[in-house]
């Protein structure tokens, strides 16, 4: 419940102080569409930017591309989207809602998860300091038991997916009289297969219209192009090719905010390697990715891998980079070894040859893929919620504050003058002028200025810079931090080397 207030506290925040606002909300909203607002255009734009900083201009052997949304309808035949970019979707006869099947399975598993965590946090209470999680997991017969019942769920619900058993999913939704989470009736239909694309039609008339889909995953303008790049950038094996853009998907589990939604925005990057070496590239981007997670520094505890049972139609190994959420552990990132099958297919269906020659071994193939593929609103939603704190301060009052890592916060400094007369403004409007170059700044004038440190405080900015009378005479300012409220008087001119040092991505990402 308390993760439930948590969530919807997220949303409120979200919407309040211009960060994620419902898509057409003056006509009641459309569901599972969402539009950024002034500061979370920005947060969205940081967040890309320190992903295309780490993965693509740190590394000399990979680069970007921008390919169209709208591409050959023949890809997703090739891809096996058409024929396999399904959902399991089941109904409740009674309430006429609809579900995945697989995400009814995997919640009562949380829920299972749920009684683990309790556990821990009952015997981290009653151990204190002496307290060794690892051990009390590997032991403790109750947790033992809770954990033996997930697997086999899990490993059960993996296989009846993979063998396309649905008959076995219904079966097991019963089994663990599992109940339509809104009215708690166990009356279900059989589960159903459903394709994901969103179709459209290019053409000015209805007789000679193709149809097109929205892509699903920006992967493919990867697989499609990875020749082109190749061969004019000269890269050779091993070498990535990266991309941020929408992709579109016809979610029918559309709760949970910017979590799942119908059009959402990915950062992927796919890594042409030598067939045969794709375990230790597995190995190496699993590590690689999770070191860029830690490095925001939103906590080592909050990150787990999951190892996938069922493997898409795609790949031979995949994990996903879960995030603690406030709705629990779910996926963030995928990484997934991708083996041949895209190239190869792309080279069936367009009858092209896609083979790469490697001046090494002297000899052609077909490059192996490993992807890693993580969802930028989704990355939105982990750092905004975990960001989210309510306070109280030693004088027993409480503020809110959203302690966003510095190098992504929208705004980086606030420049206000303590009042609106005597030159302040003038002084602070000149710092805002001299920092703008570099930084995000604003200036704020209005009501008193602990009243403005809270708006601030709320609204994610790492610094806020007073002008007070004195700086008319010493050429110096009052420096806020937002996390400690630490305040600290710095030259004017040092200012920008002072916000620098803190919201550099080179410092944030170096660690
Ligand atoms: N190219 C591989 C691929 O698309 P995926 O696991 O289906 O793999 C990758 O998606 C990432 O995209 C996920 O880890 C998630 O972060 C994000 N994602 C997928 N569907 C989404 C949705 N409906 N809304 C928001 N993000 C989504």
């Amino acid at each position: 419940m308390a993760n439930e207030d948590q969530f919807k506290k997220v949303i409120s925040h979200a919407k309040e102080y211009g960060y994620v606002f419902q898509s057409s909300e003056i006509y009641d909203g459309l569901s599972a569409v969402y539009d950024y607002a002034q500061n979370g255009v920005e947060l969205k734009n940081n967040i890309r930017n320190y992903w295309w900083k780490a993965m693509v201009q740190m590394h000399e052997n990979i680069v970007g591309i921008d390919a169209a949304i709208f591409m050959h309808p023949t890809t997703w035949k090739a891809s096996g989207h058409v024929d396999a970019f399904n959902d399991p979707l089941i109904d409740n006869k009674d309430s006429k809602k609809r579900y995945r099947a697989d995400v009814l399975v995997e919640d009562y598993c949380a829920k299972i998860e749920a009684k683990i965590e309790k556990e821990v946090k009952k015997a981290t209470k009653r151990f204190g300091d002496a307290f060794d999680k690892a051990q009390f997991l590997q032991t403790n017969p109750r947790v033992l038991g809770y954990q033996e019942k997930i697997d086999s769920i899990l490993s059960r619900l993996g296989k009846s997916l993979e063998n396309e058993d649905l008959a076995d999913v219904k079966n097991l939704i019963e089994e663990l009289e599992i109940a339509d989470p809104l009215t708690g009736s166990k009356n279900w239909t059989d589960v159903k297969q459903f394709n994901l694309m969103f179709g459209t039609k290019l053409g000015a008339s209805a007789e000679n219209a193709m149809d097109l889909y929205l892509r699903p995953e920006t992967a493919q303008g990867i697989f499609v192009n990875y020749l082109n790049v190749q061969k004019s950038s000269r890269l050779k094996i091993p070498f990535g090719i990266a991309q941020t853009g929408k992709a579109f998907r016809n979610e029918i589990v559309a709760r949970q905010f910017i979590f799942r939604m119908r059009e959402f925005e990915q950062m992927e990057m796919q890594f042409f390697i030598k067939p045969g070496t794709q375990k230790e590239w597995f190995e190496h981007w699993k590590e690689h990715r999770l070191k860029w997670h830690l490095s925001l520094g939103l906590g080592e505890d909050n990150y787990r891998y999951h190892d996938h049972e069922k493997l898409a139609h795609y790949a031979d190994a995949a994990t996903d980079i879960e995030f603690r959420f406030p709705f629990g552990f779910k996926e963030l990132e995928g990484i997934h070894s991708r083996t041949d099958f895209d190239l190869k297919q792309h080279e069936e269906y367009s009858g092209k040859k896609l083979q790469y020659f490697d001046p090494e071994s002297n000899e052609h193939y077909t490059p192996y893929v490993l992807e890693t593929s993580i969802g930028l609103d989704r990355m939105f939603l982990a750092v905004f919620s975990n960001s989210l704190v309510e306070e109280t301060l030693p004088n027993n009052t409480t503020r809110t504050v959203l302690k966003l890592p510095a190098v992504l916060a929208p705004t980086k400094a606030a420049v206000l003058p303590l009042v609106k007369k005597d030159g302040l403004p003038d002084i602070a409007k000149k710092i805002v002028e001299d920092l703008k170059w570099d930084f995000n700044v604003i200036y704020d004038e209005k009501d008193a200025v602990g009243r403005r440190y809270r708006r601030q405080d709320a609204a994610g900015t790492p610094f806020c810079i007073t002008v007070d009378h004195d700086s008319l005479d010493d050429n110096s300012v009052t420096l806020r931090h937002r996390d400690t409220m630490e305040q600290s008087r710095v030259k004017i001119e040092d200012l920008s080397t002072i916000i620098n040092n803190e919201v550099s991505v080179k410092n944030w990402l170096k660690g």
